[in-house]
């Protein structure tokens, strides 16, 4: 054999290796190598570029023509190489992220409001209907605001009312009822008169059950001013319980006993459930406790820093879960914050 036909046999096995092996890729990065390998710098076409000084003369001009014949073959199928892979990658992808245009779209799932704190922006609703303003007191209080304060001295048997979480900081509490706001807002208004509500949660030391929680909301009226009576007290819980309950709601006032309150009493809607004739719900007395009530104290008035001679003031406590519960005929109060979202999505 010739040094012709032994290079230019040469540049024939160099093409068909590379277009062999060339048949064989399905992707770009496979592409990528054999491009490098076979087109590359150290390829052997290239080095069969490089070499050409070494080929005698006369022949140079023959195996430089097919160098480049093979070199250009080798180019034109690479790109045609790239187009089919990149055509197949393009196919694949439609097929996968292929989009339904026509399948409904899905809800996004939306938070809503807790059921006890509807029940108290509807409570705050209706007191704002009849001029009271909302007044935000602390959940953390001190025994003298929770208790002394509200004429319930040390060691007074009244104390027993109200199961009390103590802190590791002797007289700090949390809060067993929203009255230590009573103080709280006398003690800044006075000598203004004052008509507000005072929400927040309330924390007792208490056997759980099917009423009772440990952690509860409460809300509190208060109104202070001059000739306040029991007459207004007794007008403005009724006008309450008919916004609250309807235009029907017959309501009925209790003797009880608060030591901030005097006189003191409870308030008790008419079942609505079974309109009065007796329940389960009403335990079949016909009648729903709702809150507490009574004239403010003169001593807790003095503490407000308001003269009991020349103000009067009634206060009362109502539970929004439990007026929820009469509400929404919920038979447990601890669905309220076990946060079970098949409870909570009902509201
Ligand atoms: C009081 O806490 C008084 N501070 C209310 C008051 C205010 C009276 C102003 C007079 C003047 P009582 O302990 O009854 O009272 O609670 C008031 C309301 O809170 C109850 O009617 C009930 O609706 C709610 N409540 C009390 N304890 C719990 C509990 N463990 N779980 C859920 N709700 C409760």
């Amino acid at each position: 054999m010739t040094d012709e036909t032994n290079i230019l046999a040469q540049l024939e096995q160099i093409q068909q290796d590379a277009l062999m092996r060339l048949e064989t890729i399905q992707d770009e990065s496979d592409l990528q190598a054999w491009r490098t390998a076979h087109l590359g710098r150290s390829s052997a076409i290239m080095q069969v570029f490089s070499g050409l000084p070494e080929v005698p003369k006369e022949l140079r001009p023959q195996v430089g023509q097919r160098a480049n014949q093979v070199k250009q073959a080798l180019e034109t199928a690479l790109a045609e190489r790239n187009a089919v892979i990149h055509q197949s990658s393009l196919e694949r992808s439609l097929r996968n992220e292929r989009m339904d245009v026509t399948l409904p779209g899905r809800e996004p799932i939306q938070g809503r409001l807790h059921p006890a704190t509807q029940t108290l922006r509807d409570l705050y609703a209706i007191f704002a209907e009849m001029g009271f303003q909302v007044y935000r007191t602390r959940d953390v209080e001190t025994d003298e605001y929770n208790f002394e304060l509200l004429n319930i001295p040390a060691y007074h048997p009244a104390r027993d009312m109200w199961d009390t979480f103590y802190t590791s900081t002797p007289g700090v509490i949390l809060r067993t009822h929203t009255s230590p706001g009573q103080i709280r807002v006398m003690r800044e208004y006075c000598p203004d008169p004052i008509r507000v509500v005072l929400p927040g949660m309330c924390y007792r030391y208490e056997q759980i059950s099917a009423r009772s929680e440990i952690q509860f909301n409460q809300l509190e009226l208060m109104v202070v001013g001059r000739n306040i009576t029991f007459g207004d007290l007794k007008g403005t819980l009724n006008d309450f319980a008919r916004r609250m309950f309807g235009e029907n709601a017959r309501t009925r006032l209790r003797p009880s006993y608060f030591p901030f309150t005097e006189p003191s009493a409870e308030m008790d809607v008419e079942c609505f459930i079974c309109g009065g004739k007796g329940c389960t719900i009403c335990k079949g007395s016909g009648w729903l406790e709702i809150m507490g009530c009574g004239m403010v104290h003169p001593t807790v008035l003095q503490n407000g820093g308001y003269d009991p001679h020349e103000y009067s003031g009634f206060a009362a406590g109502l539970g929004p879960e439990r007026i929820a519960l009469l509400r929404h005929r919920i038979e447990d109060i601890r669905y309220f914050w076990q946060n079970d979202v098949r409870f909570l999505e009902q509201f």
